[in-house]
C-alpha cells in the first residue's frame, strides 16, 4: 500500500489531487493547513508527500523541514504559484524532490512525475546526469559540495525558468551552463553564447536582437539577433555585469515579455528563449553601485548556482586530471607528489589554470618520462606551499608605497609584457590574459588584508577607506555572501 500525504489550503486543489490518486489506488491523507500537516504526519509514514508552499499558518519550508525529519524516506513535490518559485527552489535545495506549479497545465506530467518518484530508484537520475556531465565534458568530482550542485543544476534544468551562475573566473561557469541546456527539454534546440564584456554597447545590441540594413554604419545587410537564432533554445549571457544599464534595460524586457526589437527596427518580434546568464562579479553587490539593474537581477535569479572555487574543493583535483590527461590523449599520470603540491596550491585561476598546467606538464614531460612529478609543475604551485604560513599578501611582489608608486609599477608591468611579447612569439594572449585575471584577485586580496590589518579588523571601516562595499570586500577574501 502506497500513502500519499496531501497539503494545500486551497479546497478545489487537495479534493482535486485526492480524486486523482485515489483512483490510482493510493491511499490519500488530505490536510488543509499547517496545523493538518503536524497532526496527520504523526498517524502514519507516507510515501510521497505533495505540500502548498504558501499556508496561512505555517512556512512551507518548515514544514518541508518537519517532513524530513519524521519521515525520512518520504519523497516530496512542492506546490508553487509563479510569485513562489524562488521558495521552491529554495525548497529542492533543502531536499524536496521536485516542484510543480500551480495551477496545473499538464496532468499526464504531473501524473508521470509522481510516478517516477514513487517507483523510480535514485540510480535513473544519476545515470542520466552522469551521461550528460560526460557529454558536456563536466567532471563532477567526489566532493558533495559540486554533487549537490549538479543534481540541483539537473532536477532545474527542465523548468522553464532562468538560471544565474555565479563564481570565480575559471570555475567552469560556461561548462555548467552547456549541462544544464543539455539536461532541459530544449536540449535539440540551440545553445549560443554571447559575452557581454567583448563587445561595445551597440554591438552587443545587433548581436542579441539583430539588426536591420542601414541601422548604422556597416550595417550593410539585415542580421538575424541570438533571441531569434536560439529561439527555443537556451542563450548564455556571460559577463553579464558587463552590460550597458540601456542593454540591460532591453534584455529585461524580453525576460518580462518574451519581446524585442531588431536594432533599427520597430517591429516588435517575440522569442521563447532560456537565459542561463553568468558572472564573475558579485551582481548584488553590482546593484549595491548602481552599476546593474535589481529588477533585472531579480529576473535572472530565479536560481542562482555558485560554483565553489577550487581551492574549495581540492578532493576532485586527482579526478580532473585524469580527465585532463585522458582529453588529450596522454598515457602519462601524475605522481602522488606531483597530485599532493596540486592540491596545496591556492589555483586564483581555479580549473581553467589547472588546465594549463596540466598541458604545460604533459608538453614537458612526453617523451622524457611516463610519471609526472613536481618537476614538471610550474614554480609557483612549489613556492606556494612554501608560503603557506605566511600572510597570503607576500604571493605578490612588493609594491611602492605612494598611489604613484603604483601607477608606475602597472605601467612599468605592461610594458615589460609588450617586450616579451615582441621578443617572443609564443607568449600566448591568453596566457597572459589568464594571469591578468590572477592579478586582479591577488591584488584585490592584498590591498583588503593590508587594510584589514590597518582597522584592526573592522571590515566595515576598511571596505569604507577603499571606497568598496562590504560585499566586495567579501569576494577579495573569496568568502561567501553573508559569510
Ligand atoms: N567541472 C569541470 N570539468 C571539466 N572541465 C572543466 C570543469 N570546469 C571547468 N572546466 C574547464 O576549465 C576551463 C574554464 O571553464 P569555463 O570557461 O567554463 O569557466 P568560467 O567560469 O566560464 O570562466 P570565466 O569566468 O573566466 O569566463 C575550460 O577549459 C573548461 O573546460
Ligand atoms: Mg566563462
Amino acid at each position: 500500500m502506497i500513502n500519499i500525504l496531501i497539503i494545500d489550503d486551497e479546497p478545489e486543489v487537495g479534493h482535486f489531487l485526492s480524486y486523482l490518486l485515489s483512483s490510482k489506488g493510493y491511499t490519500v491523507s488530505l490536510g488543509g493547513s499547517g496545523k493538518d500537516f503536524y497532526h496527520l504526519i504523526r498517524e502514519r509514514v507516507y510515501d510521497l508527500a505533495l505540500l502548498d508552499i504558501r499556508l496561512p499558518d505555517a512556512n512551507g519550508l518548515d514544514i518541508l523541514k518537519q517532513l524530513k525529519k519524521t519521515c525520512p524516506g518520504c519523497k516530496s513535490i512542492v506546490m508553487t504559484g509563479y510569485s513562489t518559485i524562488k521558495t521552491a527552489v529554495d525548497a529542492i535545495k533543502l531536499g524536496a524532490n521536485d516542484y510543480i506549479e500551480k495551477p496545473f497545465e499538464d496532468i499526464d506530467e504531473l501524473e508521470s512525475l509522481i510516478d517516477r518518484l514513487l517507483h523510480h530508484n535514485q540510480t535513473v537520475n544519476d545515470s542520466e546526469i552522469h551521461r550528460i556531465a560526460k557529454q558536456t565534458g563536466l567532471v563532477i568530482g567526489s566532493g558533495k559540495e559540486m554533487r549537490h550542485l549538479i543534481m540541483l543544476a539537473y532536477k532545474i534544468a527542465k523548468k522553464n525558468i532562468n538560471v544565474l551562475i555565479e563564481g570565480e573566473t575559471g570555475t567552469g561557469k560556461e561548462v555548467l551552463a552547456h549541462f544544464v541546456h543539455q539536461a532541459s527539454l530544449r536540449s535539440d534546440n540551440p545553445f549560443l553564447a554571447v559575452n557581454c564584456g567583448s563587445l561595445s554597447e551597440s554591438l552587443l545590441e545587433s548581436e542579441l536582437f539583430g539588426h536591420e540594413k542601414g541601422a548604422f554604419t556597416g550595417a550593410i545587410k539585415e542580421r538575424k539577433g541570438i533571441f531569434e537564432i536560439a529561439n527555443k533554445g537556451t542563450i548564455f549571457l556571460d559577463e553579464i555585469a558587463e552590460a550597458s544599464l540601456s542593454t540591460q534595460v532591453k534584455l529585461l524586457r524580453v525576460l518580462e515579455s518574451g519581446e524585442y526589437m531588431r536594432v533599427g527596427d520597430e517591429a516588435v518580434r517575440r522569442t521563447n528563449t532560456r537565459i542561463v546568464a553568468a558572472s564573475h562579479v558579485d551582481l548584488a553587490g553590482a546593484v549595491e553601485q548602481k552599476m546593474f539593474r535589481e529588477d533585472l537581477l531579480y529576473r535572472l535569479e530565479v536560481v542562482k548556482l555558485t560554483i565553489p572555487p577550487l581551492r574549495d574543493r581540492k578532493q576532485d583535483i586527482p579526478e580532473l586530471l585524469t580527465y585532463f590527461l585522458e582529453k588529450q590523449q596522454s598515457q602519462l599520470s601524475f605522481s602522488e607528489e606531483a597530485v599532493n603540491l596540486l592540491q596545496h596550491y591556492q589555483w586564483p585561476g581555479n580549473i581553467r589554470e589547472l588546465v594549463n598546467v596540466v598541458k604545460r606538464a604533459t608538453a614537458l614531460a612526453e617523451g622524457e618520462t611516463r610519471m609526472i612529478s613536481s618537476e614538471y609543475l610550474p614554480d609557483k604551485l612549489r613556492a606556494a606551499t612554501y608560503d603557506r604560513t605566511s600572510s597570503r599578501a607576500s604571493i605578490i611582489p612588493a609594491l611602492g608605497k605612494s598611489e604613484k608608486d603604483l601607477q608606475f609599477y602597472l605601467e612599468d608591468w605592461v610594458k615589460h609584457i609588450h617586450q616579451l611579447w615582441a621578443a617572443e612569439q609564443d607568449v600566448g594572449l591568453d596566457e597572459i590574459i589568464q594571469q591578468v585575471k590572477e592579478l586582479e584577485v591577488r591584488i584585490g586580496r592584498a590591498f583588503v588584508t593590508k587594510m584589514l590589518k590597518e582597522t584592526m579588523g573592522n571590515r566595515k571601516e576598511a571596505a569604507e577607506r577603499l571606497e568598496i562595499t562590504t560585499r566586495q570586500l567579501r569576494y577579495f577574501l573569496n568568502e561567501k555572501k553573508g559569510g
